[in-house]
């Protein structure tokens, strides 16, 4: 996967993956809004997941992974991974594929979105690579299987440099590694370790350390007290979730998967079976997932602009999905979003 130069001139080429479910709903709202936005970019289209095994047998075409290997950069759908059987994920293997290490999911309140908390303001680091995700899982014997935790030095302090270098550029203060290091010793011990020693090179940056049961606590009654989560790639999954709970849920958190060659971004929550096909998805994850991608090709008023807009719609109210009590569909919300753009800005401005 290579990151290609962006050139202001002439339109990016990047993978869209509309994915299953509620996918090519909401990937179809993120796609208008970034066109309207000002931006142009050209899209290569591609099936993953279980609409390309309905169209080709395969849920990872190669020219899935050719697209990706040519762009660098994928705007990305859910994929559905059966629970207990079938194909394994292939989030999981994308990510391993092209060494997308770091996972990135800004969670943040939003005006007019009714929760117990205003002013969350915080940012999921996870790790990407390893963990229980290494998917070692084997039967021992009968009614005995072994599912193998795979922790390493090289990735844990890959992971929290990551943290750190992004707590840095955005001007946030504090880095709280979140483990379970009192049972998993090693595994977690050295997850600590490695975090810890980074940590010694940010000096400016507070750092913290939680185990990962309390810091859910914390989290549901003061999740203020948060700014950069840095974890393992399984509590990162299950801790993101629960802070997507905090700001109005899974409709409303965009998250992306960086490596140092790529990147796919795509919204935290899944295919939603109960609500797909039927135009009720909030489609502000995807959007919002859409935002952070423009902010990776250099595109930053746009991206702005597309964040202010989104603001702006939740924060009137009157155009909200069911998720967030309103009765809007997918295509109101996102017609709501587009008119609520301010005007664009001339391609060479947009980049500054
Ligand atoms: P899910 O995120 O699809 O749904 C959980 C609940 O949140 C459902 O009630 C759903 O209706 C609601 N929801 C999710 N996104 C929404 C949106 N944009 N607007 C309104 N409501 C929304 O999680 P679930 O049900 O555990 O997983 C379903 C499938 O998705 C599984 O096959 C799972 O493996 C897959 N999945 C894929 C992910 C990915 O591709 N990155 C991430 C998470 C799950």
């Amino acid at each position: 996967m290579k990151k290609a130069p962006s050139s202001p001139d002439s339109a990016r080429l990047v993978t869209l993956i509309p994915g299953d479910g509620i996918g090519p709903e909401v990937i179809s709202a993120a796609v208008a809004v970034i066109e309207k936005s000002g931006v142009r970019l050209r899209w290569d289209e591609q099936l993953a997941g279980m609409a390309a095994v309905r169209h080709v047998g395969n849920p990872v075409p190669d020219a899935l992974i050719k697209s990706l290997r040519r762009t660098g950069v994928a705007l990305k759908g859910p994929l559905e991974t059966r629970v207990g059987e079938g194909y394994r994920s292939i989030n999981v293997y994308l990510r391993k594929t092209f060494n997308l290490y770091a996972n990135l999911r800004p969670v943040q309140s939003f005006k007019g979105v009714h929760t117990p908390f205003r002013d969350v303001n915080l940012v999921v680091v996870r790790e990407n690579t390893e963990d229980l995700y290494a998917g070692l899982e084997h039967e021992i014997t009968p009614g005995v299987v072994e599912s193998i935790k795979v922790i390493t030095s090289r990735a844990s302090r890959r992971i929290a440099r990551f943290a750190f270098e992004y707590a840095r550029r955005e001007g946030r203060s504090c880095v709280t590694a979140i483990h379970k290091a009192n049972i998993m010793k090693l595994s977690d011990g050295l997850f600590l370790k490695c975090a810890r020693e980074v940590s010694s090179d940010f000096p400016e940056i507070r750092y913290d350390e939680q185990i990962v049961d309390a810091a859910c606590m914390r989290l549901v009654s003061d999740p203020q007290a948060f700014d950069v989560l840095l974890l393992e790639n399984l509590y990162g999954d299950i801790v993101s979730d629960l802070c997507a709970g905090l700001v109005g849920g899974l409709g409303v958190v965009p998250g992306a998967n960086y490596g140092d060659k790529g990147a796919i971004f795509e919204a935290v929550h899944g295919t939603a079976p109960d609500i797909a096909g039927k135009g009720l998805a909030n489609p502000i994850a995807a959007i919002l997932s859409g935002a952070m991608l423009l902010e990776y090709l250099g595109h930053h008023q746009a991206a702005r602009r597309i964040r202010d807009a989104t603001g702006m719609v939740l924060q009137s109210g009157e155009t909200l999905t069911r998720d967030l009590g309103g009765s809007a569909t997918t295509r109101q919300i996102t017609d709501a979003i587009i008119a609520a753009l301010p005007a664009r800005a001339s391609s060479a401005a947009d980049r500054a």
